[in-house]
């Protein structure tokens, strides 16, 4: 139970790599909070852990909205009293296609930017109140290793990504005399419908990715699961401003 009575906010917690973080949390004593755009998929999983026996709550959010963000966390503290860690996990990253960087649009440009750079800033926004009244507070965002590696045909998400280490680095700096940490996780190439189903990825990339990753084999959203629990437990308490990558030695070429 290494998150016992720590209240937790995930967003994209519905689906994919947020679904596994929520239902490994609630496992480990925490109360989530699922944010997400879609509150139906949101729901199934707080159903899915309270039949467990844990205890969550879905909150119907779009993180690139700033009132959407405040209600997120005031409603938070409102049920539970507190928020302890934010997983910074939802991003626009299914819905996109693998395509040449001057085949972007300006406007798919916007949109990407503003959930994936401006999504994690204004949840940090809404959340650090509560956490500096707590004088603690654990934030967990969310990059890629496309931005380390230089992965081509996903430039403005991979550049999105590569902007989520500012925000971590600045805010780190900014809040650490509150208490609050700040740290990136960064997942390499990981096999959730996402992924798998992008449009535009050449004919077996999952395996020729799983040839590069030292561990020879794919990356699971279960693989990220422990990295991500260590960052949100008091085990991480003197670490922050960092980049956590988990992609199975992948960013070393
Ligand atoms: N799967 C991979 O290969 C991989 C690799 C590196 C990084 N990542 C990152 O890991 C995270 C999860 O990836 P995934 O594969 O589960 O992808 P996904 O597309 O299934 O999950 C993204 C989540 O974000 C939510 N979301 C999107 N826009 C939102 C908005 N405006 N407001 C609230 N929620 C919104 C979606 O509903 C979904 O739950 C993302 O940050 C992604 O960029 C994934």
């Amino acid at each position: 139970m290494r998150l016992k009575d720590k209240v937790v906010i995930v967003t994209g917690g519905n689906q994919g790599i947020g679904r596994d973080y929520s239902l490994r949390f609630a496992l480990e004593g925490a109360k989530v909070v699922i944010c997400a755009r879609k509150l139906d998929t949101s729901q199934q999983v707080v159903d899915e852990i309270k039949a467990n026996g844990g205890e969550a709550m879905a909150l119907k959010v779009d993180v690139s909205n700033e009132e959407d963000t405040k209600m997120m966390a005031k409603k938070t503290v409102e049920k539970y009293g507190k928020i302890d860690v934010l997983l910074n996990n939802a991003a626009i990253y299914s819905g996109l296609s693998m395509q040449p960087w001057d085949t972007i649009t300006p406007e798919e440009w916007d949109w990407v930017f503003s959930v994936n750079v401006k999504g994690q800033w204004l949840t940090m926004k809404a959340v650090v109140p509560y956490m500096k009244q707590a004088g603690k507070g654990k934030i967990i965002n969310t990059a890629s290793t496309t931005m380390l590696m230089g992965i081509p045909f996903l430039l403005h998400y991979a550049a999105s990504k590569a902007a989520v280490m500012g925000l971590t680095r600045c805010a780190s700096a900014e809040l650490g005399e509150f208490g609050i940490t700040v740290n990136t996780i960064c997942p390499g190439l990981t096999l959730t419908a996402a992924s798998t189903e992008m449009p535009g990825q050449p004919p077996g990339l999952a395996e020729f990715v799983a040839s590069m990753v030292h561990l020879k084999r794919n990356q699971q959203p279960t693989d990220l699961v422990g990295p991500a629990l260590f960052l949100a437990s008091d085990d991480s308490d003197f670490m922050t401003g960092q980049l956590v990558a988990v992609d199975g030695g992948m960013a070393l070429h």
